[in-house]
């Protein structure tokens, strides 16, 4: 096991990957996730890439093996049988096969196939791989801008904290305030049999999640249905920024395949978008997920203010104004990134999405503000991540104040990010 005081190094960052590896796909960590996790397979197919290119495309192909017949790619895939995690297929019911949950995740794949593609050391492998997972892909943001977008708003609808990919954030307070819980899952909880309770989501919580998914399973999980009728509707922030740069990057991919029509319907999905991100502009200037049922911003501020720099959905100025939020933040903790804004109300260095550092979040901010000039930022960003790994391991997240490390151990997707990024260099 890696963990604080045990260096980290490039080998052993591999071996964990091939350790967490089931076979095609990877587990976030053997644990706490013993299943397929969406966004966690882009990001490990990107530490894979540095050693071993096929294995990282067949991480993506695995991953769309999952894939649903009106392009959703569910969030986990329970290829095989495992214990220790709750809720299991059974509680989902999609009765799909392979396996898998109803609802989806921030949609990283297209950034990553770009990725893969693009620095190929072996072209060719790349061109055939990418050219069979192209029109997947295609599928899947047709899926948000489509179906979960039903008045082409150019805002995408999340139904579901777990979808957002960063399930407690204080965003989902009031939306989940408004769900009636119809049950008690508490008793089923396996979560805190790994991890500390004060670093997880509360039985509450717990209970407003699995009340969605009861509704969801009522509607059969019809996509259309629960994109207008789920009592949980919000554009989330993270989701948004994600899917434009994953839509950029397509649209760069499905072009240099030469596939002129997918390049051209990706055209107006990415012009829809970028028209759109505005009205997630608070009048401080900060970037805000929106509830779809009441109209109101987020009241909190969190990291993913900062990936319109990733999704290179804004001006100059507009990046300025949060190189300086950055600065304030900066201010108030020691390690970048915090999740949730250090002076919100509701700021919590422990808990989950609540406060805690992400290496994958921090990937991705640094990449923003590298791309818009702000060079010493990203560097800061990376350099105070190689150091939480260094004194902390490889560790789900990371308190950013004293960079303990925090929820479950030997994660794929830190493993990951320690490869793609060099951070032992
Ligand atoms: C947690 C995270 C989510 C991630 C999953 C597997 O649920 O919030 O983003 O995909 O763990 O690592």
């Amino acid at each position: 096991m890696t963990g604080g005081g045990t260096p980290i190094t490039r080998e052993s960052a591999e071996q964990m990957l091939r350790a967490n590896d089931r076979g095609g796909y990877t587990v976030p960590n053997a644990n706490v996730y013993p299943f397929q996790w969406n966004w966690d397979s882009a990001f490990v197919a990107l530490g894979f890439r540095t050693f071993d290119e096929a294995r990282a495309w067949t991480e993506l192909e695995t991953l769309f093996s999952g894939q649903w017949d009106d392009g959703m790619v569910p969030h986990i895939i329970f290829h095989r049988p495992a214990d220790g995690y709750y809720p299991g297929p059974d509680a989902w019911g999609t009765n799909h096969t392979p396996l898998t949950s109803g609802i989806s995740q921030p949609p990283v794949a297209a950034s990553t196939a770009l990725k893969l593609f693009r620095e190929a050391r072996d072209g060719q492998l790349a061109r055939r791989r990418a050219q069979k997972l192209l029109p997947k892909l295609i599928a899947w943001h047709r899926w948000w801008h489509e179906t979960r977008d039903p008045d082409r708003s150019g805002l995408v609808t999340c139904v579901h904290p777990w979808e957002s990919g960063r399930d407690n954030l204080p965003d989902w307070d009031a939306p989940l305030a408004a769900v009636t819980p119809v049950i008690d899952v508490s008793a089923l909880r396996k979560d805190l049999t790994h991890v500390n309770a004060a670093e997880r989501p509360t039985n509450d919580f717990y209970n407003r999640v699995m009340t969605l998914v009861e509704q969801a399973r009522a509607l059969g999980w019809d996509g259309a249905r629960i994109a207008r009728d789920l009592d949980f509707r919000v554009c989330d922030l993270g989701i948004q920024c994600i899917l434009l740069r994953a839509d950029r990057d397509l649209h760069v991919l499905a072009s240099a395949l030469g596939d002129d029509r997918a390049a051209t319907e990706v055209g107006h999905w990415i012009a829809r978008s970028d028209a759109a991100l505005a009205r997630l502009r608070a009048p401080d200037g900060s970037f805000r997920s929106l509830d779809l049922r009441t109209r109101k911003l987020s009241p909190a501020v969190t990291s993913a203010t900062f990936l319109p720099l990733y999704a290179r959905a804004i001006d100059n100025e507009a990046a300025s104004a949060l190189a300086n939020l950055f600065d304030r933040w900066m201010a108030r903790v020691r390690f970048a990134v915090p999740s949730t804004d250090p002076d919100f109300v509701s700021f919590d260095p422990q808990r989950y999405w609540r406060g805690p550092a992400w290496l994958v979040m921090n990937f991705m901010i640094a990449d923003g503000f590298a791309a818009y000039g702000f060079a010493e930022i990203a560097s800061r960003i990376r350099a105070d991540s190689a150091e939480l790994v260094r004194t902390s391991g490889l560790r789900e997240y990371f308190d950013p104040r004293s960079g303990v490390g925090l929820g479950g151990r030997d994660f794929s997707w830190s493993a990951a990010i320690v490869l793609c990024w060099d951070l032992t260099a």
